[in-house]
């Protein structure tokens, strides 16, 4: 089956002497019923013309940010909204820098910026280029913002010079575009619960006890899930973060409202609880706001336990995860949550370093599974992004099990 048929492409050319492959790309597109439409930047009609690449891709050639014809449609937002794909190759180690920064001086880039879909990346550059520190770390930012990257292969380059920068070969990025269109398809069948954030617990009516949650965690993995096909619910307690608009979004303030919410969206496939939710909560809550003359005594009680209830529920989802905030003994705690919680994994995060866990957009994670013969796996200190799409890769590879 060809995935590819009638998606909808927006290639970027840049300027990179691989240019000249990018019109092969968009025969071969065009031959698989895709619809393309294509950004040049300047560099990039240097190495190809407009004209032949309007005449291959059927299609009109972009270029000019400030063109007063293009603009009456406001092409910097259209063409993304248009696109079910933002295909760049050959990407420059320039047009790379500038993403990676969000510079946005043309039409490419400032495409880029405003867009809201999956954005792949070919790079094509000189050795030296692909392996100079900025490069690297320009291709890390990019990776942290969900852009895929395909290539580069290693080989001999247009100067002669021999090593990793190559384009990735026409075949293999179509490859890659089809199975990123196959597993989304697939992933359509699939329902998902988020939780995310931290949750208040009120003391009275403008009083309450929280946490340092930011909810960064949870949104990076409910958009890594709807990036990859799956319909998904994101609940979250009070976070200053805006979740993409496709996702059904629910806002809660206490633990209480949280578990209902989830309830409320069952039945789904996958539950995975990233919330920081309040384990105690006050029990001779006030209705009115405590007066400062008055002593302040507080009681606490044990507070709802969600990933526990929904682990036990009638209408459980086939894979259920939880999120353990630990600042010591984080193996054996999160061992022993997986027992009590009755959860299939744990996914254990140490919140007492400075650089990671709470508001920072790194994590370091370890998953702990229920299923004996699965062994413990650790995911090594990287943007909240990549830890996203590293589960979201193990919960699509389990419930295609299941
Ligand atoms: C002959 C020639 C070949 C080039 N090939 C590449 C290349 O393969 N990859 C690359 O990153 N830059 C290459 N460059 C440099 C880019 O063209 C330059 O950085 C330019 O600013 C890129 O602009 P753009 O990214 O907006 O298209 C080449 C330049 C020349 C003159």
């Amino acid at each position: 089956m060809n995935f590819l048929e009638k998606k909808k492409i927006l290639l970027i050319i840049s300027g990179g002497i691989a240019a000249y492959k990018s019109l092969d790309l968009i025969r071969s597109l065009t031959k698989l019923q895709c619809e393309i439409k294509t950004i040049l930047t300047k560099g990039g009609t240097e190495f190809v013309t407009p004209l032949s690449v309007a005449s291959l891709s059927k299609n009109k050639v972009y270029s000019d940010i400030y063109s007063a014809e293009n603009e009456t449609e406001i092409d910097h937002i259209s063409l993304s909204r248009w696109a079910d794909l933002i295909l760049i190759a050959p990407a420059t180690s320039n047009i790379i820098a500038k993403m990676s920064q969000g510079i946005s001086d043309d039409l490419a880039t400032t495409v880029v910026q405003a867009s809201n879909k999956n954005i792949f990346v070919c790079p094509a550059m000189n050795v030296r280029m692909w392996e100079h520190a900025s490069n690297k770390q320009n291709i890390e930012k990019i990776k942290s913002y969900n852009y895929r990257i395909i290539g580069p292969f290693n080989g001999e380059m247009a100067c002669g010079e021999y090593g990793d920068g190559r384009m990735a070969d026409i075949e293999y990025i179509l490859k890659e575009l089809d199975n990123f269109f196959k597993s989304k398809s697939n992933n359509k069948k699939f329902r998902a619960i988020v939780t995310a954030g931290p949750t208040r617990e009120y003391i009275d009516p403008v009083r309450y006890i929280s946490n340092r949650s930011s909810g960064k965690q949870g949104y990076e993995i409910a958009k890594s899930l709807f990036n990859n096909g799956i319909e998904t619910t994101l609940i979250s307690g009070p976070s200053k973060l805006i979740p993409d608009p496709n996702i059904n979004f629910l806002k809660v303030n206490t633990a209480e409202e949280m578990y209902k919410k989830t309830v409320e969206s069952l039945p789904c496939d996958v539950a995975i609880f990233c919330a920081a939710v309040g384990d105690f909560k006050v029990k001779n809550l006030s209705e009115d706001k405590i007066k400062k003359n008055k002593d302040l005594n507080l009681d606490f009680e044990k507070n709802i336990d969600i990933l526990k209830l929904i682990s036990k529920n009638n209408n459980k989802p086939k894979l259920v995860i939880g999120f353990s905030a630990e600042t010591s003994n984080l193996h054996l705690n999160s061992k022993q949550k997986l027992q009590n919680k009755g959860c299939d994994w744990i996914i254990a995060n140490d919140v007492s370093k400075k650089d990671i866990g709470f508001d920072s957009d790194f994590n370091e994670v370890s998953i702990f599974y229920k299923d004996k013969n699965v062994g413990d796996e650790i995911i090594p200190k990287t943007y909240k992004s990549v830890v996203a799409d590293e589960i979201v890769k193990r919960v699509i590879n389990q419930l295609n099990l299941i």
